[in-house]
């Protein structure tokens, strides 16, 4: 998969990326990340990208003509026209269905706003997506964008190393990962739980879906919805969400 990422700080972006897993993915030919510097179409000799928004107000706005052309300097080379992807907390929120959808692709272009937005008529000529990763306003779409390639590029084949850890864990069927455990076996005076070293794996996984079930009820019961879980599962996870409320109404 190719990433192309078009900001005004594409070291934060790059370097970041490519610090543990996607580094790693990117030597072995993987993924590439690609950064294109829209300061480098500026179209004046002082090299700003940015202006007073017309209508007046706060801060500056991205201008049109230099996002236009450090897109059209990537599409040029694309023989099929990637989706552009705008990072901004207007867009559709993030999440690992969309993470999935995205990881299909061969290639994508990020495009990461400053300042007070980009002039929207470029996004009107360029942008096929608009992505939020939460409702929270960050001071650019640099981030954003990291989150979303980081985890789009870990569900390409070969990126992690087991690829069925990508498969049960956290959202694949929309529970809540099992809590983990290593050596040592006791840990200031807390023990791991007893069924984790049995041996058996049938139990363990009993243990786990369990685990997985109880947790989603205590912090994310929205997601309950669309998990599907068998009869005595679901009465498992309303009698912890009665015991959450139970404590709530306590206090
Ligand atoms: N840019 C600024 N805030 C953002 C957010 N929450 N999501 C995506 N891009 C952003």
């Amino acid at each position: 998969m190719k990433c192309h990422i078009l900001t005004l700080f594409p070291d934060m972006v790059l370097e970041g990326l490519r610090t543990s897993i996607l580094g790693r993915a990117e030597e072995k030919g993987l993924l590439s990340l690609h950064g294109v510097n829209i300061r480098d179409f500026a179209e004046n000799k002082h090299n700003r990208v940015d202006d007073a928004p017309y209508g007046g107000g706060a801060g500056l706005v991205m201008q049109p003509g230099p996002v236009y052309s450090a897109w059209r300097s990537v599409a040029e080379t694309c023989e099929r026209q990637p989706r552009v992807i705008y990072l901004t907390p207007q867009g559709r929120v993030f999440n690992q269905e969309i993470a999935g959808e995205l990881a299909e692709e061969e290639e994508l272009i990020f495009l990461c706003g400053h300042y007070e937005g980009i002039d929207e008529r470029v996004l009107e000529l360029i942008v096929t997506d608009y992505l939020s990763i939460g409702d929270y306003v960050l001071t650019g779409g640099e981030l954003a964008a990291m989150v979303v390639i980081d985890s789009v590029a870990r569900l390409v084949p070969g990126v992690l190393h087991n690829d069925a850890s990508a498969e049960i864990e956290t959202f694949s069927d929309s529970l809540l990962e099992y809590p983990q455990y290593t050596r040592p076996e006791e840990f200031m005076g807390k023990k791991v739980p007893e069924v984790l070293l049995s041996g058996h794996h049938g139990n363990v996984d009993k243990w786990r879906r369990e685990q997985s079930v109880l947790r989603t009820a205590r912090s994310r019961p929205d997601l309950l919805k669309k998990a599907a879980l068998t009869e005595a599962e679901q009465e498992l996870a309303e009698k912890e969400l009665r015991k959450t409320l139970d404590f709530h109404g306590e206090m």
